[in-house]
């Protein structure tokens, strides 16, 4: 171990990283290098000056946090201990300017998770914990699934584009979550509204009064992401998720994108756990993420 050097930086580039050492980024930064603008803190490990390993993580705003977003060891020296010190110096670097949390989000089919846990729960991180459901899927495939399916929309319910709401639905949508806590923070169809895909974000009414939505972005040109399913209480017994899901991914379909995706929190996955079930025949991929973190 003796011969490894590790050295810490605060001043990393990711477009450096991305140009000059590719091989050294899991998972692939590059595609959010739009969305973090800042500069990364960078653990390099070099044997005989050359790289051997690489670990790149940020500050959050306040400095007194740090994320960790990328761990790398060269195939010839894994099982060494190499990132288990990358993690180690991190910790040591972030520590000393005053930072008091260390965390991580990882993926459950990444093929050196167990490594990665193992590291992770020799440097007394908290054990992981899931924390969303992630399913990718083509519309197409869905679909043919869905037309098996005879439930139709019962009478008095209505589809309706969730961007043609009038500002009495919203304002009743927001009072009500407001008065009595209507629906789950994280199901708010308020957030980011900008680039809501109108076709595949529908709200359901019952009586012409709003009783529940779906929400999507397009977060590239072929891939469609569902943020947020929602049926009140009292309509939950209808199935009416269920067609919900099936009438954005028909517009989807409709609308040429291609692809979807599904992130949900592991307590409330209404939305994958159909397509779960008939993940076989759907070809649907399924992933969890997981979150750990450790106090300094
Ligand atoms: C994950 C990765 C960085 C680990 O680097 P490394 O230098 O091999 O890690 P270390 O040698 O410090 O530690 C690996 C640990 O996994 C253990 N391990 C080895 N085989 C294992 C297995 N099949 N299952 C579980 N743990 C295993 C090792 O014994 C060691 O633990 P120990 O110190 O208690 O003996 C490296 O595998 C890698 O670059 N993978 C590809 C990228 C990746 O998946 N990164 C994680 C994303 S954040």
């Amino acid at each position: 171990m003796a011969e490894y050097q590790f050295q810490f930086s605060d001043k990393v580039g990711l477009n450096w990283v991305i140009e000059k050492m590719p091989a050294y980024l899991f998972p692939d930064l590059s595609k959010k290098k739009d969305r973090i603008n800042k500069p990364f803190l960078g653990v390099i490990a070099t044997l005989e000056k050359s790289p051997v390993g690489l670990l790149l993580a940020t500050y959050d705003d306040t400095g007194k946090q740090a994320r960790l977003h990328s761990l790398v060891v060269h195939p010839d020296h894994r099982n060494k201990g190499v990132g288990t010190k990358l993690v180690a110096t991190l910790e040591e670097s972030v520590r000393k300017t005053g930072a008091s949390k260390l965390d991580l989000y990882f993926r459950s089919h990444w093929k050196h998770r167990n490594f990665l846990e193992k590291i992770l729960e020799n440097a007394t991180w908290n054990t992981p914990k899931e924390d969303l459901i992630i399913v990718r899927g083509l519309a197409k495939k869905v679909l043919k699934l869905f037309m098996h399916n005879r439930i139709q929309l019962p009478e008095n319910y209505q589809f309706v584009p969730f961007l043609q709401l009038n500002e009495d639905d919203r304002t009743y949508i927001k009072r009500k979550k407001r008065e009595e806590n209507w629906y789950l923070d994280y199901l708010d169809p308020f957030v980011q509204e900008a680039s809501i895909f109108p076709e595949g974000s529908i709200a359901l009414k019952f009586d012409n009064v709003v009783i529940g939505w779906v929400i999507s972005h397009l977060i590239a040109p072929n891939l469609n992401e569902f943020t947020a399913l929602f049926v009140d209480a009292q309509h939950r017994p209808f199935k009416l998720a269920h067609l919900l899901m099936r009438e954005a991914i028909m517009r989807q379909d409709k609308a040429a994108i291609p692809k979807f995706l599904i992130t949900s929190k592991t307590d409330n996955y209404v939305m994958s756990r159909f397509l779960l079930r008939h993940a076989e025949e759907t070809e649907v991929f399924l992933t969890k993420s997981l979150y750990s973190f450790k106090n300094l």
